[in-house]
């Protein structure tokens, strides 16, 4: 079972358009994949929600650490056709309350973890919501991997260096369990797409080659509550998307060794050790 959280606590940069549409290209792939919504907002598993109210969401695992997560879990819906393959832990509004009182509670950061880590999915994707507080740090301890989306503006870097760190400090290793993905791209801003990609270098090891471009139906597929693939199967979105899924899958595939991000980091942390070795 491979655990993908989405994630960047900058608020726009397409989250849970990435959520909803790697979680459906997954799933018609063979995958038996569940997506989890940490996000009060609940747009990503909104897409997915059949008519009428959702009996149990996320805010009753956080809130009972009891409950049985197979209780939240139900079939993804879009207009009330099943998707085969694709299950849903739905968010609610009502979560943010909950999550407010997650902080005070004794092993708070493995909440998610301690409910999903006997469920037998092949792929699980967490939607997070824009922030870094404890329901992102959940979703940071629960995951195998963190997918970063950053979007081609100025600003795209933002707050990476609190992002990373915070993915350093919860998985307490020097291996970088995470990638980006760019979103937004338009290819007649060279200048700012110039100025994204050179920002972007110190990052290589961890930079996927796919990137997603910035496209009108991706937009309108949300409006209409559809994956991309559903709304318009010629749009580029689907094309981006199906090379995100595959590099995705790629590098889960990886053993530690052959990952570059692994291999980078090695050398790194050898190099440091010899460094402060010549300093003693
Ligand atoms: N590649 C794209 N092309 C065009 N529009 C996009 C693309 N990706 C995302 N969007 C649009 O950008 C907006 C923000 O996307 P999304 O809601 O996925 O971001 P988010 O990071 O989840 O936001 P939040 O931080 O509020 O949860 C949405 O209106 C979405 O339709
Ligand atoms: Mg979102």
């Amino acid at each position: 079972m491979k655990k993908i959280a989405v994630i960047n606590q900058k608020g726009g940069v397409g989250k849970s358009t990435i959520a909803v549409n790697i979680a459906y290209e997954l799933a018609i792939r063979g995958n038996h994949t569940l997506l989890i919504d940490l996000d009060p907002q609940a747009h990503s598993s909104e897409l997915y929600k059949p008519k009428g109210e959702v009996q149990s969401t996320i805010k009753n695992l956080f809130s009972d650490p009891k409950f049985n997560a197979i209780r939240a879990i139900i079939p993804a819906k879009v207009h009330e056709n099943t998707i085969k393959n694709l299950k849903v832990i739905h968010s609610t509004i009502q979560f943010a309350r909950v999550a407010e009182q997650v902080s005070s509670r004794i092993h708070r950061e493995k909440i998610l973890h301690n409910h999903i880590r006997k469920l037998k999915y092949d792929y699980i994707i967490i939607d997070c919501p824009p922030n870094l507080g404890v329901i992102t740090v959940n979703a940071i301890y629960a995951a195998d991997l963190m997918l970063i989306p950053v979007s081609y503006d100025k600003g795209a870097l933002d707050g990476m260096a609190d992002l990373i760190g915070t993915i350093k400090e919860v998985k307490e290793c020097i291996d970088d369990p995470y990638l980006i993905i760019r979103n937004l791209f338009d290819s007649r801003n060279k200048q700012t797409n110039a100025y994204v990609d050179k920002e972007l270098y110190a990052f290589k090891e961890n930079l996927l080659k796919a990137k997603i471009r910035k496209t009108e139906s991706l937009n309108q597929s949300r409006i209409t509550g559809e994956p991309i693939r559903i709304y318009d199967k010629q749009s580029n979105g689907v094309i981006d998307y199906e090379q995100l899924t595959e590099e995705l899958q790629e590098w889960l595939n990886l053993k530690p060794e052959q990952n570059p991000a692994n291999l980078a980091n090695k050398i790194k942390a050898k190099k440091m050790k010899k460094e402060l070795q010549n300093k003693v």
